[in-house]
């Protein structure tokens, strides 16, 4: 069981924060953070809903919408309040057990001179997505008359202001409703509340207070079920919410139970021989699984998963990079989602390309619902003059739209699903293509395009020329369009008829789009330039820190220097594994790692996953333990200038399931042929994993004595190279 539990035996006031992250609940359609029954807003508590959000008034930016908390419920003893973050307990344990999603707390409190415990079991449905269920108890070693105040809390935590208007509050048989409107677009939000086993209390308040006798040593319990609908789901939510507390805790814990079953079933990965890196990656697993779209193809994942409205709830390149690998091979119906997510936003796409002078599908830094760039032109609060500073994320990091349709052509040929391409996925590489073409500059003299004014993966360095990890991404994009029409050609040639275009530059700029090639010493310069900045590494450019989380881009420290905030062209090399030989992976590892800051939780995955490749193992385990622990030790940036960016890091996440699948089993790809080359490190005896390859599904088992592979394989698998 030790795998598979996240315990905290203790209490301290400041890991509030961190541990709302740590002990996260989610479903994919919300995430309920790690707080206690009793903390409201002071305490960062939230509902936070996926793919909803709104404008607060007076605010610079809209952000994903916290909802109110159903399950918020507070005991007090002759009028004190066992509040955990106001009282200082005698104990107190908290865990969160991973393959079931369900978080605990018992915590034991003295007060007047009696012990008083409470414990807390909760859960949010993995089987049905708009319900939670707590069940709560109290035990005194004294008859004591306790009041329980329980209910929907509406004082819960925002970032930028206030979300909702509350219109009405209803208490209906043992039902209580609270309608909620957003303030920018007015879309309705709707909380309910039941809860068994306490008093009948008529009318009730959305905060009711109620007494109970407390026999001594007698355990008093209730169970309590909350219920928070949106969008279509609202137009049953009244009957959905009933039939969830008919079914009761006990009917619901094992449905629940039984969906997190099947997930483990198909993306649970085994580490013989090393406890410590299982949980991690095991942890990691679950975060992912808890934040997924499971059941829609409207909303992306959030780079702080469904953890808070932190980067305003918005995707990144981080799904289509970092999580999209995971899904692809162990529940395609996910990856296809988010995919599909894209392609039902290319409208925002395309209005981006044009508001800054080009055309066809420019992808937003950051998508909220309709695909419009969430990101501001001044992403940074300057600390020294407490100014707005002028970052160019979102206009210069031009590199998203190629990750996407980078992701989309590894999706079909990794599922075999190459519906998708018919589905509005051509349309989307044709637009992202267009873009580029749009963008580039045609040098006559060089007789190539190029890439001019650009911001690759390293923020710390903006408006750079050439950027190699966008020039390659480009160009397989362009090359990826290519091959996705002909597979189209084949599989539905009526499809193209009706997509007729003159693709002649297409196959021009796929061709001539220039692509910067290892130098004498084999390493690839990261832009044009960057090899004669400062030579300078993190380290040295800490002790030139004026202030603490002083911002190092824009023009910052690490600007003028050969630093940089995350992998950049090791993140290339990572990529295109299959392009670069041993020799340039090893010349560019160990160049660029010195000057990497990996001030980017994306970063260390990078690293660890090329330094598996090259046979630095125990760089790559301990890159490995980084990016897959980094939710679990909460130590990473908490802020970006006066930025706050806390929260949990489902690309990290991602991240450390690659580097375990990609890096250590060696799992590598082509079009037609799967290979697996395991090196793992020397104190793992064995990995096993599952992957969804080309619709089937195979169970691989990767250790020094060799590769076990169960499962129908259609297709060619390689083990080192050689035909299985
Ligand atoms: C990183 C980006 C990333 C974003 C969201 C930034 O700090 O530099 O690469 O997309 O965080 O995770």
């Amino acid at each position: 069981m030790s795998n598979w539990l996240i315990k905290k035996n203790s209490f301290e006031i400041e890991d509030i924060e961190k541990h709302g992250s740590k002990f996260l609940l989610g479903n994919g359609f919300m995430g309920y953070r790690g707080t206690m029954e009793e903390y409201s807003a002071n305490e960062l508590v939230a509902v936070n809903l996926a793919g909803f959000f709104d404008l607060a008034e007076n605010s610079n930016w809209r952000e994903s919408v916290n909802a109110p908390n159903p399950l918020y419920t507070v005991v007090s003893v002759n009028g004190t309040e066992l509040n955990l973050s106001t009282l200082t307990p005698v104990s107190h344990c908290q865990t969160l057990d991973i393959k079931n999603g369900i978080h605990t707390r018992k915590t034991n409190f003295f007060v007047d001179g009696i012990n008083i415990t409470v414990k807390a079991e909760r859960f949010v449905s993995m089987s049905r997505e708009n319900v939670m269920a707590l069940k709560y108890s109290i035990t005194a070693d004294k008859d004591v008359k306790v009041t329980l105040k329980t209910g929907i809390d509406k004082n819960i935590w925002s970032i930028s202001g206030a979300h909702l208007n509350f219109i009405n509050e209803e208490y209906n048989g043992n039902l209580l409703k609270l309608d909620c409107e957003t303030v920018q677009l007015k879309n309705k939000l709707t909380v309910y509340e039941a809860v068994l086993g306490l008093c009948d209390i008529e009318n009730r308040d959305l905060l009711h207070n109620c007494d109970i006798n407390l026999k001594a040593n007698t355990e008093f319990e209730f169970t309590k079920f909350g219920g928070v609908y949106h969008g279509g789901s609202l137009l049953n939510s009244e009957a959905d919410f009933t039939a969830a507390v008919f079914a009761g805790y006990q009917q619901l814990k094992a449905e629940h139970i039984t969906a997190w079953e099947k997930v483990w079933e198909n993306s649970d990965v085994i580490i013989e021989g090393d406890e410590e890196a299982q949980l991690a990656l095991r942890y990691s697993i679950y975060h992912l699984c808890s934040i997924a779209p499971h059941n829609t193809d409207k909303c992306g994942i959030p780079a702080r998963g469904l953890s808070g409205q932190v980067y305003k709830g918005a995707a990144f390149w981080d799904t289509e990079m970092f999580m999209l690998p995971f899904f692809q091979f162990t529940d395609s119906v996910v990856a296809r989602n988010l995919l599909k997510y894209r392609v039902n936003t290319i409208d925002g796409a395309k209005k981006k390309a044009k508001e800054f002078g080009h055309e066809g599908a420019f992808f937003a830094w950051e998508s909220q619902e309709t695909g419009e760039d969430a990101c501001t032109l001044f992403n940074v609060t300057d600390i020294f003059t407490n100014r707005p500073q002028r970052t160019y994320f979102k206009d210069k990091q031009i590199h998203v739209s190629a990750d996407i349709v980078f992701a989309m052509w590894d999706y079909c040929r990794t599922t075999g699903d190459y519906t998708l391409l018919c589905d509005g996925g051509l349309e989307l590489m044709y637009e992202c293509l267009w873009f580029y073409y749009t963008y580039s500059s045609f040098k006559v003299y060089k007789n190539r395009y190029e890439l001019l004014d650009v911001v690759g993966p390293d923020e710390y360095h903006e408006r750079v020329n050439n950027n190699a990890f966008t020039n390659v991404m480009v160009k397989h994009a362009a090359n990826i369009f290519v091959q996705a029409i002909d597979k189209v050609k084949t599989l539905n040639p009526d499809f193209l008829k009706d997509f007729d275009k003159d693709l002649n530059w297409a196959y021009d700029f796929a061709e001539k789009l220039y692509v910067p090639q290892p130098n004498e010493k084999g390493i690839i310069e990261q832009f044009d330039g960057y090899f004669s900045l400062e030579d300078v590494t993190p380290e040295v450019l800490k002790t030139r820190e004026l202030m603490a989380n002083e911002y190092w881009g824009g023009h910052g420290l690490a600007s003028n220097t050969m630093t940089l905030k995350q992998a950049d062209v090791v993140m290339m090399l990572n990529v295109f594994r299959n392009e670069y030989n041993t020799e340039i992976k090893k010349s560019n590892w160990e160049f660029y790692e010195p000057y990497t800051e990996h001030g980017s939780s994306l970063s260390a995955c990078a690293y660890a996953i090329v330094a598996a490749e090259i046979g630095y193992t125990d760089w790559a385990y301990k890159y490995f333990m980084k990016t897959a622990s980094v939710d679990l030790t909460g130590n990473t940036k908490q802020y970006l200038g006066s930025l706050y960016i806390g929260g949990t890091h489902p690309a990290a996440n991602g991240g450390a399931w690659s580097t375990a699948i990609f890096g250590f089993a060696g799992v590598s790809f082509t079009n037609d042929c799967l290979d697996i080359s395991p090196r793992l490190p020397s104190n793992w005896q064995s990995l096993s994993f599952k992957l969804n390859w080309k619709g089937e599904k195979l169970n691989i088992k990767a250790s020094s004595k060799g590769v076990e592979i169960d499962g129908i394989v259609n297709s060619r698998v390689t083990v080192y190279g050689k035909d299985y």
